[in-house]
């Protein structure tokens, strides 16, 4: 894995994108000040002050199924619930990649394809950790949040956790390239908090809603409303 570090920037993954020419397969953009951060359905991702982790793994994986592709934010979740773990703390999944504690979200992923005349450039899997965020700023999100210092109580070195982290997702990357979902089913299924609970998914503009039935080997998320089952590899767990 390759790193650069940039003291500044409004977006990792907009940095990424427009600089993907440049940026070699397997490379690290991170920074610890991202004032304009985006996240998944349209949302912003707030800057929580300095000694929290804004990073984007550039990816351009020669071959890949289109599924993988989408798969490979749940493998990123399973990865990084595998070093929350490591710290001591109980990460829970929540489709297709949210990871909370206690009902709180500590992280989140936003995978964006970079296409030109019909190829795929490249990936970029965006991440944001809050690694050492105070309770206060945490308020002046419009959803439950947390961070890994208030779950253990001390102050996470960020260089630690990106070199933690980078390393665990090199370790079986090619691998899941080339196998799929199927490699983490069972680590993903381990960690879902959102199994045999009723939901409510987002899907584009429309909102369903049933019993989290199941996950399928290609990580869709089986979801049973009033008797009838959809799967679906597309949306986000409200
Ligand atoms: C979500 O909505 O849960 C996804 C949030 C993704 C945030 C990360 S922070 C680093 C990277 N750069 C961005 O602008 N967004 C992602």
């Amino acid at each position: 894995m390759k790193f650069q570090y940039l003291e500044e920037i409004d977006s990792t993954n907009k940095y990424a994108r427009e600089n993907l020419k440049l940026i070699e397969d397997k490379t690290v953009i991170y920074t610890f000040k991202q004032t304009a951060g985006r996240g998944r359905l349209q949302r912003k991702w707030n800057y929580l002050g300095q000694g929290n982790l804004y990073m984007s793994f550039v990816l351009k994986p020669g071959k890949i199924m289109m599924e993988t592709y989408s798969n490979l934010t749940q493998y990123l979740c399973v990865v990084l619930s595998q070093v929350f773990e490591e710290y001591g703390v109980e990460p829970k999944i929540k489709w297709p990649n949210d990871i909370l504690i206690d009902n709180k979200k500590i992280s989140g992923i936003l995978a964006e394809g970079v296409v030109e005349q019909n190829k795929l450039e490249g990936i970029v899997l965006g991440v944001g950790v809050n690694l050492n965020a105070t309770k206060e700023i945490l308020e002046e999100i419009n959803q439950p949040a947390t961070s890994l210092n208030l779950e253990i109580g001390m102050p996470i070195d960020c260089e630690k956790f990106l070199t933690k982290l980078t390393d665990k997702f090199c370790l079986m990357y090619d691998k899941f390239i080339e196998e799929g979902f199927l490699l983490i089913k069972d680590n993903y299924i381990r960690r879902a908090g959102f199994l045999n609970k009723i939901v409510t998914v987002r899907v584009f503009d429309k909102e369903l809603k049933g019993i989290a039935a199941g996950i399928t080997d290609k990580g869709a998320l089986r979801l049973i409303e009033n008797n009838k089952e959809h799967v679906l590899l597309i949306g986000d767990i409200l």
